[in-house]
């Protein structure tokens, strides 16, 4: 990550940029307006990715926003651009996502600092081993004049390649809750415990994990997946005495997403119960659903039909920083066609004339918002 910084420190500084590490691990950088304090338009997305990762996801966005500043060719703007590139968007290292952008609406709280990773190492101690300071955290935080933030990023789903369709609108994203549940069993010996008399942790989320996914099948629009899963003591000849699953639901809507997280929760009690076995379980993230800002929706669509494009709206499937932000600020997001709809694989990929388009689109909705008297009343509520 260090690298990282450094890297688009270097891209962003000769264009006039003051760049900046803020406390939570967050790149920044802001590009001048016209005039010294003008309000400042946020364009940025997450810098981390997830193991074995594409090289698109997240990463795109920051570049793509250094991209329209170089594109601008030394313009300035009636507001500065700051751009972000985010911390832990992903939420692999800790179990919970976007913890920089957090710590921008002032929402990195204790209870998220004392969150351990794998090794036991909190995301307080990390940020400190980084070498930066906790009790700086405030000034990671929105500045006030914030006017909005965007987001580019690329779908990450087939919706955009089927409709042939290079860009879209985000019109909202979806909200998702995540999980980790522990089966504890008996370790016992593979070869001497008859079947009848075993407490098989392994086997009793087996029968759950085909249960999330028979459940979800039933909920029109529902998303549920057991992504990882770690089981001990972990020998071949070995009853595991525990398994521990982490658990991803969505929905569009918030109330069948909780309902479903609920079904869920009593589907794992009843086969533990039934199998001899004790589970637990514990909420790392319930993120509600998120609409992005209509002003900003309908000036991306008409910056897309510049283009030469036609417009179109969409929901997001996947979480961004942008839902964060939406709390505080006007937030919007544009989407880049993913060839094949494969994301989170390195077979992630991105055509050039797309980003092409992506930076043509950015630029027009640059030029439209520095007109639009409508885009300066835009309220920040950090
Ligand atoms: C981020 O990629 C997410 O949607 O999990
Ligand atoms: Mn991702
Ligand atoms: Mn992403």
């Amino acid at each position: 990550m260090r690298v990282c910084h450094g890297e688009i420190a270097r891209w962003m500084e000769p264009l006039g940029a003051q760049v900046r590490i803020d406390a939570a691990g967050n790149f920044r950088g802001v590009y001048p307006a016209l005039q010294p304090n003008a309000p400042r338009l946020m364009i940025g997305s997450h810098l981390d990715t997830v193991p074995n990762a594409g090289a698109y996801d997240g990463i795109l966005g920051v570049v793509l926003a250094i991209g329209l500043l170089q594109e601008l060719r030394g313009r300035r703007l009636p507001f500065a651009i700051e751009v972000v590139g985010f911390s832990e968007e992903e939420g692999v290292r800790f179990g919970t996502p976007f913890i920089g952008s957090r710590a921008l609406v002032g929402r990195l709280d204790q209870q998220l600092l004392g969150v351990q990773d794998a090794r036991g190492i909190s995301v307080r101690n990390a940020i400190e081993d980084f070498g930066l300071k906790i009790d700086q955290l405030s000034q990671a935080e929105l500045a006030r004049d914030t006017l909005g933030y965007l987001e580019f990023h690329i779908e990450q789903g087939p919706v955009l390649e089927k409709l042939n369709l290079p860009l879209s609108a985000v019109e909202a994203t979806v909200g998702q809750s995540r999980l980790e549940f522990t089966f504890l069993g008996r370790a016992n010996h593979a070869g001497t415990t008859p079947m009848h008399l075993r407490c098989d942790a392994i086997a009793g989320a087996a029968e759950w994990i085909t249960t999330v996914e028979r459940e979800a099948l039933k909920v029109p629009g529902l998303v549920a997946t057991v992504g990882k899963i770690e089981a001990k003591p972990g020998a071949t000849n070995v009853i595991a005495g525990e398994a521990r699953l982490a658990l991803d639901v969505r929905h569009s809507t918030d109330e069948t997403r909780l309902r479903a997280v609920e079904n869920l929760i009593r589907q794992a009690r009843e086969v533990a119960a039934r199998r001899g076995l004790s589970v637990r379980e514990s909420t790392l993230l319930s993120q509600h659903a998120v609409a992005m800002d209509p002003f900003l929706i309908a000036e991306i669509e008409k910056a897309i039909v510049k283009t030469g494009c036609q417009s179109h709206r969409m929901a997001s499937g996947a979480g961004h920083d942008a839902m964060i932000l939406a709390e505080k600020v006007p937030s919007a997001m544009i989407f880049l066609r993913t060839p094949g709809g494969i994301s989170h694989d390195p077979a992630e990929s991105v055509a050039r004339e797309d980003v092409e388009k992506a930076i043509e689109c950015g630029l027009h909705l640059l030029d439209q918002l520095a007109s639009s008297p409508e885009f300066y009343k835009r309220k920040n509520l950090a």
